[in-house]
């Protein structure tokens, strides 16, 4: 599974790229307003030492508006996904772009039935959102798992980008069920090394090496 990192902060994007753990990046108007830089000017920042697919999203309603913008973000560079709504202006742009050779991810995705059109829409990716639905009490997790089925079933080859992840357990639910792609906020993907045995395990390595009075170097 490739993983993305959902952020537009440049340091902490690069600290995880030299881990070797960034294969693409995401950003939506949200974490733009968080960053409180220019989008243009931090998605080219991005693009200067990410090699994958950096997703960059459009604001415009209407399909010619958001095909507009999207060819002016797709200029930034060319591992640029243009990141379209899932309605169906957003589809409309997803058919042009993706017809000139530009990835589109369309986000906001919320059923199989979405995920469905998006794909016959041409989508590079599709962006379930995990979190939100469990926020309502629906199963985010069950419609990763729905997706993957429509699509082995026919074949269709746009990446399940599983999305607004919020535990470490989205993150094995969604290796085990095999999205293409997850995108987390750094927090998430740093918690990934956590894990209660091992500080425990390291507090009495600690302990008793202390007490052999040793030292490596
Ligand atoms: C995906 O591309 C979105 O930017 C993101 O995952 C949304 O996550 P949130 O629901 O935590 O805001």
């Amino acid at each position: 599974m490739k993983f993305f990192v959902d952020t537009a902060d440049v340091d902490a994007i690069r600290e995880l790229h030299a881990l070797g753990m960034v294969d693409g990046v995401t950003t939506n108007p949200s974490l733009i307003l968080k960053s409180g830089r220019d989008i243009l000017e931090v998605t080219r920042e991005i693009c200067s030492f990410v090699e994958g697919p950096v997703s960059a999203e459009v604001v415009a309603l209407t399909a010619d508006e958001m095909i507009a913008e999207g060819r002016k973000l797709a200029e930034i560079a060319p591992n640029i996904a243009v990141k379209v709504p899932l309605t169906w202006d957003g589809l409309k742009t997803c058919k042009v772009l993706s017809d000139e050779g530009k990835m589109v991810n369309v986000t906001l995705c919320f059923s199989a039935n979405q995920a469905l059109i998006a794909a016959k829409a041409g989508a590079t990716f599709i962006s379930p959102f995990i979190g939100r639905l469990d926020d309502i009490n629906l199963d985010g997790l069950e419609l990763i798992s729905d997706i993957r089925q429509v699509y082995d079933n026919y074949g269709f080859d746009t990446q399940i980008l599983a999305a607004s992840i919020r535990t470490a357990n989205h993150v094995t639910q969604c290796a085990l069920i095999g999205a293409d792609v997850m995108t987390a906020p750094p927090a998430v993907i740093k918690g990934l090394a956590n894990h209660v045995l091992t500080d425990k395990g390291l507090e009495q390595f600690m302990k008793d090496w202390a007490k052999t009075g040793q030292k490596i170097i």
